[in-house]
């Protein structure tokens, strides 16, 4: 088959060959911006009567039928034709004749594939952090519902100290803020149009930057050609701010797995996400989160991937660069598949209060609140530190918790205690008193929840 570029080449290579150099079995996605960025070029090239109004009239119409047929999936693409780029400009000459062959004035497959990625993901970064929001919001449902519900707080998965659960979700609302927040901020760097860098060096012709940008709706233009179809950091940002959001569902993903465990027993999944063993019938695996925590490192993957194809390259294309694309779109369906799943996961999950409050009744998720009482009755913290300490030991010995103790034994231990220490002990008494700003007190968490409600209404 005669190649696009085949003028200088006297032999063609055999098939396998092609194949192993075709991006077209993956690029196809880019079908739509591609076509989109060569209707803002061809119309840019009639305007600057580069090529006649006319011609340019008949490439933007035979590109309108190329566009209504990969709206309904009609395209046959074929690996000779190596990528998305000259598979649509064969489609192209085939539909309308040699007039077609114009399409390719002043422009490369260099700064064309640069711009259909840029259209690409400024599409789908808006989607992802629509997505986010979802998540965010079923994560403020579960808080509303959730802040007078007390379980145990974890340093070091040992106890801690007992929190409001509203308190653990709205944490990672606002991990999710900054997340959406990252994404916002890196529009900035992909609403940039590389078009018109041509293959490197900017072209003879008397093309119009501006008029293709804002055709496409970019509101910028890259300043410099070589950096425009060299560099791919928008890419990596976008890989970048994925591997952290992925980082932060995978860890909450994790919690659920504990939590779901007979060993917590603190939330129970919807049927509709979780499966069944095939051979032990009792089975209830949350196979959706076990998923997404193992998602997290492709998408982790990609994001090294990335930046391992770019390290070494010089300026400026480099068939290297072909294998930008894979990962990029693995990302994009693997964030908004997760992100979905998990949305769905959190909205649908049955908080078991009762076992919750049960496990910080039997632990020493307290002792923080004697010491802290003793220290408000004047003994140096350190000390009482250590007066709490012995106390905890004195239980552990006894096989009973700090609750357990009678005044009088509690009282040989420090004079200083008295009867409103029972009060003082209670872990939910422990969570309402925490009322600094930011911290786990009823009061706060409140607070805390209308934040983050007029937050999801900001954006
Ligand atoms: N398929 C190529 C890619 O994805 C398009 C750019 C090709 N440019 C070239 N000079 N070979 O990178």
């Amino acid at each position: 088959m005669k190649k696009a570029w085949g003028g200088r080449f006297s032999k063609s290579s055999e098939q396998w060959i092609e194949e192993f150099g075709a991006s077209i079995s993956f690029d196809q996605e880019l079908v739509l911006e591609d076509i989109d960025g060569s209707i803002a070029h061809v119309k840019m090239l009639g305007k600057s009567n580069i090529i006649s109004l006319d011609e340019s009239e008949q490439i933007v119409a035979g590109l309108l039928k190329l566009k209504q047929k990969a709206e309904a999936g009609e395209l046959q693409y074929s690996i000779s034709e190596e990528d998305i780029h000259l598979n649509l400009e064969k489609m192209l000459t085939n539909e309308i004749g040699p007039v077609g062959g114009k399409l390719h004035t002043g422009r490369s497959r260099n700064d064309q594939v640069a711009t259909d990625m840029h259209l690409y993901l400024k599409k789908q970064v808006k989607t992802i952090m629509e997505h986010i929001k979802e998540l965010q919001s079923a994560l403020v449902e579960q808080a509303e519902k959730n802040v007078e519900t007390v379980f145990p707080g974890y340093t070091h998965l040992q106890r801690a100290q007992p929190v409001s659960f509203a308190h653990h979700m709205l944490a990672y609302f606002w991990m999710l803020k900054r997340d959406y927040e990252r994404f916002e901020d890196s529009l900035k760097r992909i609403d940039i149009s590389p078009l018109g860098a041509s293959a490197l060096a900017g072209t003879t012709f008397p093309i119009d930057r501006f008029f293709t940008a804002e055709q496409l709706g970019f509101s910028n233009v890259y300043e410099n050609s070589m950096d425009a179809v060299s560099d791919r950091d928008f890419v990596v940002e976008f890989l970048s701010n994925s591997a952290l959001t992925i980082t932060h569902l995978s860890r909450l993903a994790e919690e659920i797995i504990l939590w779901t465990s007979k060993e917590f027993g603190f939330i129970e999944l919807d049927d509709a996400y979780a499966t069944g063993s095939s051979i032990m019938p009792q089975k209830k695996n949350p196979d959706m989160a076990e998923l997404i925590r193992g998602k997290s490192g492709r998408v982790i993957g990609n994001l090294v991937g990335m930046l391992t194809v770019l390290k070494g390259l010089p300026l400026t294309y480099n068939k290297d660069m072909q294998e930008d694309k894979e990962g990029m779109f693995d990302t994009v369906h693997t964030m908004i598949g997760s992100l979905k799943i998990f949305t769905g996961m959190i909205q649908t999950m049955t908080v078991k209060n009762e076992e919750m409050e049960s496990a910080v009744n039997q632990d020493f998720s307290n002792a923080t609140e004697l010491a802290d009482y003793l220290a408000a009755k004047g003994i140096p913290f350190r000390e009482a530190h250590e007066i709490v300490g012995k106390l905890v030991l004195t239980c552990i010995n006894q096989n009973c918790y700090l609750l357990d103790l009678p005044l009088d034994q509690l009282q040989e231990a420090c004079a200083k205690i008295e009867e409103d220490v029972f009060v003082i002990l209670s872990p939910r008494e422990a969570v309402k008193r925490r009322n600094s700003y930011g911290g786990t007190g009823f009061d706060q968490v409140r607070v805390q929840l209308e934040k983050a409600k007029h937050n999801l209404l900001e954006a």
